[in-house]
């Protein structure tokens, strides 16, 4: 006998949602998907909730070499298990890692321990920051600018800002409409016995959504025996003309935009756009 109210809840959620409307489950905090998500950072041969480890050993190279001035004090924001903080540290920088998954910052901890690492690592949401020109440089990898609404982002900007120091650099790089593009829009569902979102049999339902001025929308309809959950990745894609205004309107000035945080020179095609910009 087919449940009612699931039926009900279902169609309630395939609706297309208003503009960043963040629906009811975390794909970073609650407990059985962040473990998903921890092996997902960890996998070394896959650009999943991290970059392949060949790429962030290209990344921490470039940057040492051609923007770091050594012993930097650097904020990670997002850091998820301290890929990035375990490699500058290596090479002498001072890092504090902030990530609000509970599972991700336990994991990071517990292998900077392991291997000697002085990196300072808090589990809290970067929104609740209010560092005073602390940092020489604070860093966001991967994207993570691109799934903020435009308030949240002008938030971040300002938390950024009042961290540096003066002369201090904000590094992060956005994804543009070319890799959305190549990416399409979700429309698939499969039942699952145990998988990435349930440990125990569930269905998935997915759909895509569009929006204007470059916004997407991956949404997750999970349904199990204890009912349904929506899960939305929203994301702002950004062109070079776009993200320039708000960099200096948010009041930093760029100083280099390339198509990767490994140097990769920025084209008219390029999936993203790296940008180093000073306080
Ligand atoms: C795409 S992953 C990138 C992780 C890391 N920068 C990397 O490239 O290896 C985004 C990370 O940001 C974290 N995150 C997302 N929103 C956050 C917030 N509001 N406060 C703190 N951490 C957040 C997630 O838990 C996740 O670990």
């Amino acid at each position: 006998m087919i449940d009612e109210n699931l039926i009900n809840k279902i169609g309630e959620y395939s609706k297309k949602p208003s503009l960043f409307d963040k629906g009811y489950g975390s794909i970073w905090t609650e407990e059985y998907i962040a473990k998903q998500m921890l092996q997902a950072h960890l996998n070394p041969n896959f650009d999943g909730a991290s970059r392949r480890i060949l790429i962030i050993d290209e990344t921490v190279g470039f940057l040492a070499k051609n923007v770091l001035k050594e012993n930097s004090m650097i904020l990670d924001l997002g850091c998820g298990p301290g890929l990035y903080a375990e490699r500058l540290c290596k090479r002498g920088h001072k890092v504090t890692g902030i990530d609000f998954s509970r599972n991700t910052i336990n994991y990071a901890k517990k292998s900077a321990e392991k291997q000697g690492l002085n990196i300072e690592y808090e589990c809290i949401n970067l929104f609740e920051l209010n560092y005073f020109e602390k940092y020489d440089v604070v860093m966001q990898v991967y994207g993570e600018i691109n799934t903020f609404s435009d308030i949240e982002r002008d938030k971040l900007f300002d938390i950024v800002k009042n961290a540096l120091k003066p002369n201090g650099l904000f590094i992060f790089d956005v994804s543009t409409p070319i890799l959305r593009r190549k990416c399409g829009l979700r429309k698939n569902w499969y039942v699952s016995e145990s998988g990435f979102w349930r440990g125990k049999p569930h269905i998935v339902l997915e759909e895509g959504f569009e929006y204007d001025d470059d916004i997407w929308l991956d949404q997750y309809i999970v349904a199990d025996n204890n009912g349904v959950q929506v899960y939305r990745n929203w994301f702002h894609d950004y062109t070079i003309e776009k993200i320039r205004r708000i960099v200096q309107s948010c009041g930093l000035n760029i100083i280099n935009v390339m198509g990767s945080l490994s140097g990769e020179a920025l084209k008219e095609d390029s999936e993203w756009i790296a940008v180093i910009a000073q306080k």
